[in-house]
């Protein structure tokens, strides 16, 4: 049964961090005493940062099970991994160099290949491995960090994308004309909605006008369309990005 999305609203982009640092480490800690690794899938661009500076710095980074925590990536620009526009880059200078995550605990996309396509291959036999799934199983990521776009995208799944529509292949590459860095590669919707949890992060006032066509108006765009078929979606969205929401659209819907 597809879970209706809970909206958290929080102060600022500060609570914002903190709160979604909070519902990590939990979610990594119920993972490892169910005698699971924590599977934990990063969001690019901005909004993130301030969250894994949060888990980068005590009391998060001494909870966290970090020799038992996984990480993989939602997406990936196709930049090398020390490009100041590519999510690995960002993801190590404010989380990964800062903590004792085992190297083989994390899981970058190639964003550096000469070919996308054989990349979002590799992922995807990497991810197929890791998690043992049969043919065309999907991996259950315990927690999927996602942010939103201003026209609505998700990871790299752009609007009028026909990566949002995938649904045999888990990781395939894309040319978002629209996007600052054009050529990426992408999670697609099946193995994010296979997730236990998915939670976006969402803040400034810049956002208001989608949150409020998707959250409010049911837009389906990208981000509308995620929905973990098994799992917990959470809108977590500061006052700013909140601003054209009603208090109906807050808290369970
Ligand atoms: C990326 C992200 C992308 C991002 C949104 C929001 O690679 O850019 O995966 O989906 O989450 O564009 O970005 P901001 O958090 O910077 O607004």
């Amino acid at each position: 049964m597809d879970a209706k999305p809970v909206v958290t609203l929080v102060d600022d982009a500060a609570a914002l961090a903190e709160t979604a640092a909070l519902a990590i480490v939990d979610a990594a800690t119920e993972a490892v005493a169910a005698g699971r690794r924590f599977s934990f899938v990063l969001a690019g661009g901005g909004t993130p940062r301030d969250t894994y500076a949060r888990l980068a710095a005590p009391p998060f980074s001494e909870r966290m099970p970090w020799d038992r925590t996984s990480v993989f990536f939602g997406d990936e620009r196709c930049v090398p991994p020390d490009h100041p526009e590519s999510n690995y880059h960002m993801a190590n200078e404010t989380l990964l160099s800062k903590v004792p995550i085992p190297l083989d605990g994390i899981f970058r996309m190639r964003g550096e290949a000469e070919n996308p396509e054989e990349a979002a291959v590799d992922y995807a036999r990497t991810l197929s491995t890791v998690f043992a799934t049969p043919r065309g199983g999907l991996p259950r990521f315990d927690f999927v960090l996602l942010g939103m776009g201003l026209d609505g995208h998700t990871a790299s799944l752009f609007p009028g994308s026909p990566a949002v529509k995938e649904i045999f292949r888990t990781v395939v590459a894309v040319h978002a004309a629209a996007a600052t860095i054009p050529q990426r590669l992408t999670l697609t919707m099946p193995p994010i909605n296979a997730a236990a949890r998915i939670m976006f992060l969402v803040a400034g006032a810049e956002k208001a006008k989608v949150v409020k066509a998707i959250l409010r108006d049911g837009a389906t765009l990208p981000a509308g369309v995620v929905r973990p078929t098994n799992g917990a979606l959470t809108w977590l969205v500061d006052r700013a990005a909140a601003g054209l929401l009603s208090p109906d659209d807050i808290g369970h819907r």
